[in-house]
């Protein structure tokens, strides 16, 4: 049975830089920016995707070209049974991360169709719209359905008459309205003071918390540590250089995250509202502005703004049901069509519970208490398995690479597509992050997350 592979380099750049451009660059960036201080949380955030994420997004990508499996059977081929069971936890993982990333993508959805029927025009209650909406169980249904739908149909579709085809249309578009947007915030009256608050660094806001939340949003960001671009990796060819693809796709998720903040601070600021609304942020904060733009101007913006969401969405969506299955595929010889419709069934009926968690019931709303906390549905799972998951994958994965497969392997592949790898300082730096800083980090960061997360207790 074919796997498929990317035709064009552009092809993979763009469905790679697709998968890491989501709701978290311009959703949960902007908000934990928001939260964290601003600039300071900015300044880490970028540290962090160099000096942790990018060698171990190489390290992925390079796993899938070699084994040209997904995850479970590349970790099984070069790691064995130990390492194969991760490699199935970690796919696991990324259903679940689906099956609460889908709701939100279906709330960027449900936004898009209210501001373009004039609706979010009609009321200054925007708190209240965002509580009505998430607690009514038919439509975030509704629109959380299409969502998975369109992702289905998308990935049914195969690798390049699919995923890429529609990769390489999305990106340009996204990046090029968000470009639009940009310019346009930046020259309002008051935007000043939201770049300062973004771009100038407050050193007093500096604190672990701080640190940690932005190594987990570089994780988060990239969609790294479960192994999924091990599967994007399975199907690029042996000419491609790695290093830079890689690179590449790295720089593109940090800068739209920067322009996503460099469009919302100053909107924001703009109308002297302030940025610390969380989650939020997106959801009541920014629909205030374009309320305050007017019924025209505000209108253009904001709905150009929430296409702009659904289709960092897709494009993320698609990377992360792709993975299911191509699992089925290749494990199970199940066809393309039949393991989509296997996965997003799956995945949709799992997501089922967080889409009741915002308030449609009470049971889903206040599930667990943990930490000190009374946790919903959707909370539960993205503590789990986002905060807790993609760390541990990562600091596997460098295990890996390093103890098993061995890290001289690794090189032969990358140097497939780049001869100069060998002798090169991108070796040393990939090698040296690998074998010592990532593992350090990744543990120090796991073993405080489980005790501030879960056990409500501050280790400092
Ligand atoms: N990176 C995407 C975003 O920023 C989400 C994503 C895609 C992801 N693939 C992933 C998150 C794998 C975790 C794991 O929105």
């Amino acid at each position: 049975m074919s796997r498929g592979l990317f035709k064009t380099r552009f092809g993979f750049i763009a469905a790679a830089a697709g998968s890491a451009v989501g709701l978290g660059n311009i959703w949960r960036f902007p908000y934990e920016t928001g939260q964290n201080g601003g600039a300071i949380f900015l300044l880490f955030y970028i540290a962090a995707i160099f000096l942790i994420c990018l060698p171990i997004l190489i390290a992925e990508i390079t796993i899938g070209r070699k084994t040209r499996l997904n995850p479970f059977g590349a970790f099984k081929l070069l790691g064995g049974k130990a390492y194969a069971v991760f490699g199935f936890f970690g796919l696991l993982s990324g259903v679940m991360i689906l099956s609460f990333y889908n709701v939100v993508a279906g709330w960027a959805f449900g936004y898009l169709l209210k501001i373009v029927s004039g609706e979010l025009h009609a009321t200054t209650e925007f708190g209240q719209v965002f509580g009505d909406y998430v607690s009514n169980a038919g439509s975030v249904t509704t629109h959380a359905a299409i969502f998975m739908i369109g992702t289905a149909f998308i990935v049914g579709a195969g690798i390049q008459k699919g995923i890429e085809r529609w990769t390489s249309l999305l990106m340009p578009i996204l990046i090029f309205m968000m470009l639009g947007l940009v310019a346009y915030a930046v020259t309002l009256p008051g935007a000043i003071d939201g770049l300062r608050f973004y771009l100038v660094p407050d050193t007093s806001k500096i604190n672990l918390e701080m640190i940690l939340s932005a190594i987990s949003q570089a994780f988060f960001s990239l969609g790294l540590g479960l192994g999924l671009l091990v599967t994007y990796g399975s199907y690029v060819s042996d000419s491609q250089n790695l290093v830079r693809s890689a690179t590449i796709i790295a720089i593109m998720d940090t800068f739209i995250a920067f322009l996503a903040g460099l469009l919302i601070f100053p909107l924001v600021f703009s109308q002297n509202l302030t940025p610390g609304a969380g989650p939020g942020l997106v959801f009541v904060t920014l629909p205030g502005v374009f309320y305050s733009m007017g019924p025209v101007v505000g209108k253009v913006i904001g709905s150009l703004f929430f296409l702009l969401l659904c289709f960092a969405a897709l494009t993320s969506t698609i990377s992360i049901l792709e993975s299911p299955v191509i699992f089925l595929q290749d494990q199970f010889k199940i066809k393309r069509k039949w393991s989509v419709a296997i996965m997003a069934t799956i995945t949709f009926i799992i997501g089922i519970p967080s889409l009741l968690s915002q308030g449609a019931s009470e049971y889903f709303t206040s599930f667990v208490s943990y930490g000190g906390q009374s946790k919903g549905f959707l909370d539960l799972i993205n503590d789990v398995f986002s905060e807790i998951s993609l760390p541990l994958g990562g600091l596997l994965i460098a295990l890996l690479v390093i103890y098993k497969w061995k890290f001289s392997n690794m090189v032969e592949e990358v140097s497939k597509g780049n001869s100069k790898f060998r002798k090169s300082l991108s070796n040393n730096y990939v090698h040296i992050i690998l074998k010592y800083v990532a593992p350090i980090l990744m543990g120090v960061l796991i073993i405080i997350k489980i005790f501030t997360n879960f056990l409500g207790k501050d280790l400092f």
